[in-house]
C-alpha cells in the first residue's frame, strides 16, 4: 500500500507541476511577444468586419506566428532550417557564409523591413499570382485593397483591368527581377547564398554573376523599401502549409502565406493550372507545353487555396 500512496502522490505532484508550467508558460509567452514587438506581428486585434479566424481549427494548426516572414538586422536561423534551404537549389557555401553575407544586407537595406503597423487598422491584401485564371475575375484590387503584391515577371501595364495599376509589393527572385517604381516593395525571396549577393550588387556596384538563365546586373527600385524572405518562413511553408509536398513552396504560394501573416483581410486573384495542367501565365503564350507546376506542387497548393477559401479565411477569385 505505501509504494501505491507513493505513485498517487507522485501523480498529483506531476498534476500540479503541468498545471504550474502550463500558467508559467502562457505568462512567458504574453512576456515575450511584448518584449520582441516586431511591427510585421499581427499582434494587435484587427479592426475589420471579419479578421482571419482564429477559431478555424484546420487554420489554427498550420498558421504559426512565431515564425518571422522577414529577414532583419536581428537574423538567427537554425541550422536545421539552413540544411534545409540549402538543399533547394544546391548551394555548396556554409552557414558562416551565409550569416556574414545577410550582416552584409543589411549594410544596403533597411534593418528591419518597412512593414507599417497600428492598433486600429484594417489591412486589406489582394495577392495577384500569374495565373490566366486571373482574367475575367473581378477587378476590386485599385479601391479596396492596400497591398496586391504582383509575382515575378508578372506586369500591370496593358493589364489594368485584371490586376489594377497600383502594386505596393512585387515579389521576386533574381531569375525573374524587374525594375519597379519607387514607392513599391522589392520582396526578394532568396533560393540560394547568391541571390542575396544579387540583391547587395544589383543596387550597387552591379552582378556579373552567372545563373540557370540570364540575370539583371542592376535593378532599378526603392532601396529603403526592399524587404528578404526569412528561409525559415519559407520551411515553414513546406513543412506545415504544404505537408512537404513538392520540393518546395512556388513564390506565388509563399506570397499568399506572407499575405495571411501581415494582412487582416486576404483576397486572392491569378492561382492555378490551366486545362493541360501548366502553370502558363495572363499576360504570355506558353511556350513549354509540358511545363506543367515545375518542382512545386501545383495541386496540392491549389487544394489549400481552396480550402482557405471554403473555411472563410481568404476570398479566391476564379476567371474559370
Ligand atoms: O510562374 P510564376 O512563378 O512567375 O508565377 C507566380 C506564381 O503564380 C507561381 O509561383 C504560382 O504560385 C502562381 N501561378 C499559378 N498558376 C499559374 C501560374 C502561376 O498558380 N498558371
Amino acid at each position: 500500500f505505501p509504494s501505491v500512496r507513493h505513485a498517487t502522490v507522485l501523480r498529483v505532484f506531476i498534476l500540479l507541476l503541468c498545471v504550474g508550467v502550463f500558467v508559467v508558460l502562457r505568462e512567458r509567452v504574453a512576456e515575450v511577444s511584448l518584449e520582441n514587438f516586431s511591427p510585421f506581428h499581427n499582434t494587435s486585434p484587427c479592426a475589420c468586419g471579419k479578421c482571419l479566424s482564429e477559431d478555424d481549427v484546420w487554420f489554427t494548426q498550420r498558421f504559426n506566428k512565431s515564425v518571422e516572414p522577414f529577414l532583419s538586422a536581428k537574423h538567427s536561423l537554425s541550422e536545421a532550417a539552413f540544411r534545409w534551404w540549402k538543399g533547394i537549389q544546391l548551394e555548396k557555401r556554409n552557414f558562416i557564409y551565409y550569416s556574414a553575407t545577410v550582416d552584409n544586407l543589411f549594410k544596403t537595406f533597411p534593418a528591419t523591413p518597412d512593414v507599417e503597423a497600428s492598433s486600429d487598422r484594417c489591412r486589406t491584401c489582394a495577392v495577384v499570382g500569374n495565373s490566366g485564371n486571373l482574367n475575367g475575375s473581378p477587378t476590386p484590387l485599385d479601391t479596396h485593397c492596400k497591398f496586391p503584391p504582383l509575382m515575378n515577371t508578372g506586369r500591370t501595364k496593358g493589364y489594368e483591368a485584371d490586376v489594377g495599376k497600383r502594386t505596393t509589393h512585387h515579389v521576386m527572385y533574381p531569375e525573374s527581377a524587374v525594375d519597379l517604381d519607387n514607392t513599391t516593395h522589392l520582396v526578394l525571396v532568396p533560393f540560394k547564398i547568391q541571390d542575396l549577393e544579387w540583391l547587395i550588387k544589383a543596387f550597387t556596384t552591379g552582378f556579373s554573376g552567372a545563373s540557370y538563365m540570364p540575370v539583371k546586373s542592376h535593378i532599378k527600385a526603392n532601396k529603403d523599401l526592399v524587404m528578404v524572405v526569412n528561409p525559415a518562413f519559407m520551411r515553414y511553408v513546406h513543412d506545415t502549409w504544404l505537408e512537404k509536398k513538392g520540393r518546395y513552396p512556388s513564390t506565388g504560394f509563399m506570397a499568399l502565406v506572407l499575405a495571411l501573416h501581415i494582412c487582416d483581410e486576404v483576397s486572392v486573384f491569378g492561382y492555378g493550372a490551366d486545362k493541360d495542367g501548366n502553370w502558363s501565365h495572363y499576360f504570355e503564350i506558353l511556350k513549354n507545353k509540358h511545363l506543367r507546376t515545375g518542382p512545386h506542387a501545383g495541386t496540392h497548393e491549389y487544394d489549400v487555396i481552396q480550402q482557405l477559401h471554403k473555411n472563410q479565411i481568404i476570398h479566391f477569385f476564379k476567371g474559370w
